[in-house]
């Protein structure tokens, strides 16, 4: 399992995390107001072996799931929030705390 941080800050992908609202459709640890249940709760992602059940849990699986959602599964709920690559590997770095 590649679920370790290659790149990317988690400080700065957690206040990204916060800005892009995820915590209305998803439980995260360490955000009180993240508290959505449209999403599974992102507690111990890092230790997933799947993202959304069809992508193998690793970085840049997480970089391309986080910038588009529905260009990897048609049928999933999470919609694309639009974000930079950078972005995304902040917040990567940010959800591979959470073990
Ligand atoms: C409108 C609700 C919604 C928003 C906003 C949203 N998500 Fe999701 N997210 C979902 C749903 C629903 C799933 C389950 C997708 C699936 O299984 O197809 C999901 C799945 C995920 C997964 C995979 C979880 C797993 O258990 O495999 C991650 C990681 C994730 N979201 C992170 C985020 C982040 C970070 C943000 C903010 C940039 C965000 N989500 C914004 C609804 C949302």
């Amino acid at each position: 399992m590649n679920a370790s941080p290659s790149a990317g800050d988690p400080v700065q992908g957690r206040a990204l995390v916060r800005s892009f609202g995820c915590g209305a459709c998803h439980v995260i640890p360490g955000i009180s107001e993240a508290d959505g249940i449209v999403g599974p709760p992102l507690d111990r992602i890092a230790e997933r072996a799947y993202l959304a059940g069809v992508l193998a849990n690793t970085h840049e699986n997480m970089v391309r799931w986080l910038r588009d959602p529905p260009a990897v599964d048609p049928a999933t709920a999470m919609p694309k929030v639009e974000m930079s690559e950078n972005q995304a590997l902040h917040i990567a770095a940010f959800l591979y705390t959470l073990r």
